[in-house]
C-alpha cells in the first residue's frame, strides 16, 4: 500500500456526492486514522451531462464501468448506484480483479448478499454494507463487533425513515397518509417508487440483513413476512393513542433454541417503550443480548452525508484490513440450521376492533369464543362509537399465540354478531392502566 488509496465510486448520485464531500472535507481525518491519503479515482454515472452539487473535475466521470473495474489502480470500488442486476454484476466483476467492495444497496445485499460474501472471500477481498442498513447508524458493526461474543436474542427496529415520517405525522398532527407521503418525497427520505417504503418490503430487506448478522444464520428475504401502513385508519392510531400505545411501522427478528422469526409490521407499541420516542424519518434499532440485555442505537437513516459517513466507515475498515494483510475473512458458515417459528411458537398480544351488533349477550360470546382458545383480554375500551345498531369494540388481548389468535379471527369472522374484523395489529410492550378502559386480568 503506497501513501495514496484509490477508490472508483460507482454512482453520484444523494450518497455519492456525499462519499465524495466526506473525503474532500475529512482528508486530515482519514491521514491520521489511516496514515494513507483515499483519492477518488473515477466515477461512474448514467448521464455525465447533469449538473452536480460537488465541484468536480469532469475528467474523473465516465459512463463505462470497465474504465473503473479494469483500472488496476483502484483497490476499493464504492457501489452506490443501485439497483440490482447491474449492480451485482459489477461486484462480482471486482472481486474477480481483487478489488474490495464497499455497498450501500440493501436491495442487493438482501437478494445477493451471502453469495456476494463467498466470492469476496474467495478471491480475499473485503465486502461491507454498513450504510445498507439505518443509513448512519452504525448498526452493523455495532451487532458484528461491540455486540459479537454475545448471543443476540431480539433486534427490534425503526429502519425506514419514510414511514415513521408519515406515522408521526398521522399520529401528532392528524395529518392524512397521502400528504405525508409526499412531504416525505419531497424531502427525500422515500425511494424513488415509495411503495417499496409503504409496503414495507425496504424495511424487511435491512430486517433480512439484520437478522442474518445479529444470529449468524441464513436468512432469506422471502423468510422475512411483510405487512406495511398503506391501509392504516386513523381510527387506529387514535384509540392506539387513548389506550397508551403509538403505532410504529417494526422490524422484529427474534431467535430462540435456533427458531427464528423475522417480520415488518405495523405494531402498537407502549409509549413506554424506548423505540416509541423515535420521530420522524429517525431510525433506531433496538437490540437485545443474553449478556448485555438492553441497548439501543439511534440516529438518521437516511441522507446524503449520514450515509456517507457509514460507507467511509467501511471504507476504513477496508484500508486497516489491506495494512494487516487480513481481508476477505469473513465467516460465511452459519452458525447453526435454522428453523422458522411456526405461528404456535410465536407469541404476542394483539389489538383487535370489532364492528358488532349493538345487542345485549354479544360481548359474552365474543368473550367466550377467546376463552376457549385460551387468549384473555388485557383491556377492553369502554367508549365505542355506536351508529345505526352497530358497535365499535377494541380489545387488547394479553400474550397469546400468533396460531391461537389466527383461529379466533377466523372463527369471529363466521360469528353472526359480528358485523365486521375492521382491523387487528400486534402490540408490543406494557402500559400503565389507562382511563377510560377496562383492564382485566
Ligand atoms: P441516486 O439515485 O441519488 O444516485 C444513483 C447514482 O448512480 C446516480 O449518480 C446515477 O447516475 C448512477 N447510476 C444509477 N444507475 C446507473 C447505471 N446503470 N449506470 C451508471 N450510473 C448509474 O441514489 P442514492 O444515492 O440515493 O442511493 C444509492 C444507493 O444507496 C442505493 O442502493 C440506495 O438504496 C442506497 N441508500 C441510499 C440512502 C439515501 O439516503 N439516499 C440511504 C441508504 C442507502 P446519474 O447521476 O447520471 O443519474
Ligand atoms: N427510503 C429509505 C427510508 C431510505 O425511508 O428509510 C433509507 O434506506
Amino acid at each position: 500500500m503506497g501513501n495514496k488509496i484509490s477508490v472508483g465510486l460507482l454512482g453520484f448520485g444523494v450518497v455519492g456526492s456525499g462519499v465524495m464531500q466526506i473525503i474532500e472535507n475529512n482528508q486530515a481525518e482519514l491521514i491520521h486514522q489511516l496514515g494513507t491519503e483515499v483519492h477518488v479515482k473515477s466515477i461512474l454515472v448514467r448521464n455525465p451531462a447533469k449538473s452536480r452539487n460537488v465541484d468536480l473535475d469532469r475528467t474523473r466521470i465516465t459512463t463505462d464501468p470497465e474504465i473503473i473495474l479494469n483500472d488496476p489502480e483502484i483497490d476499493v470500488i464504492i457501489e452506490v448506484m443501485g439497483g440490482i442486476d447491474e449492480a451485482r454484476e459489477h461486484i462480482l466483476k471486482a472481486f474477480s480483479a481483487k478489488k474490495h467492495v464497499v455497498t450501500a444497496n440493501k436491495d442487493l445485499v438482501a437478494l445477493h448478499g451471502p453469495e456476494l460474501q463467498e466470492a469476496a472471500n474467495q478471491n480475499k477481498c473485503d465486502f461491507f454494507y454498513e450504510a445498507s442498513v439505518a443509513g448512519g447508524i452504525p448498526i452493523l458493526r455495532g451487532i458484528t463487533g461491540g455486540l459479537s461474543a454475545d448471543r443476540i436474542q431480539q433486534v427490534m427496529g425503526i429502519v425506514n425513515g419514510t414511514t415513521n415520517y408519515i406515522l408521526t405525522k398521522m399520529a401528532n398532527e392528524g395529518m392524512p397518509y397521502e400528504d405525508a407521503l409526499q412531504e416525505a418525497q419531497e424531502l427525500g427520505f422515500a425511494e424513488a417508487d415509495p411503495t417499496s417504503d409503504v409496503e414495507g418490503l425496504d424495511a424487511a430487506r435491512k430486517m433480512a440483513i439484520l437478522g442474518r448478522l445479529a444470529f449468524s444464520t441464513d436468512i432469506e428475504l422471502e423468510e422475512v413476512e411483510v405487512s406495511g401502513i398503506k391501509n392504516l385508519a386513523l381510527e387506529d392510531l387514535q384509540y392506539g393513542d387513548q389506550l397508551g400505545y403509538t403505532m410504529k411501522l417494526i422490524g422484529f427478528a427474534k431467535c430462540h433454541d435456533k427458531e427464528v422469526e423475522v417480520s415488518v409490521e405495523p405494531t402498537l407499541l407502549s409509549k413506554e417503550h424506548p423505540l416509541a420516542d423515535v420521530k420522524n424519518e429517525y431510525n433506531a434499532v433496538y437490540v437485545y443480548g443474553e449478556a448485555v440485555g438492553e441497548t439501543m442505537f439511534y440516529g438518521p437513516g437516511a441522507g446524503s452525508l449520514p450515509t456517507a459517513t457509514a460507507v467511509m466507515s467501511d471504507v476504513v475498515e477496508v484500508i486497516r484490513n489491506v495494512r494487516l494483510g487480513v481481508n476477505g475473512n469473513i465467516v460465511t458458515e452459519p452458525r447453526f440450521k435454522k428453523e422458522l417459528k411456526t405461528p404456535d411458537h410465536r407469541f404476542g398480544q394483539y389489538y383487535l376492533r370489532l364492528h358488532v351488533k349493538d345487542e345485549a349477550g354479544v360481548f359474552s360470546t365474543i368473550s367466550s369464543l377467546f376463552h376457549e382458545l385460551d387468549i384473555s383480554f388485557k383491556r377492553i375500551l369502554q367508549n365505542p362509537i355506536k351508529k345505526h345498531e352497530v358497535a365499535e369494540i377494541v380489545l387488547v388481548t394479553h400474550q397469546t399465540s400468533l396460531g391461537n389468535f389466527n383461529k379466533a379471527l377466523n372463527q369471529l369472522e363466521s360469528l353472526h354478531d359480528v358485523l365486521d374484523v375492521k382491523s387487528y395489529y400486534k402490540v408490543e410492550g406494557d402500559v400503565e392502566h389507562v382511563a377510560g378502559t377496562t383492564e382485566t386480568l
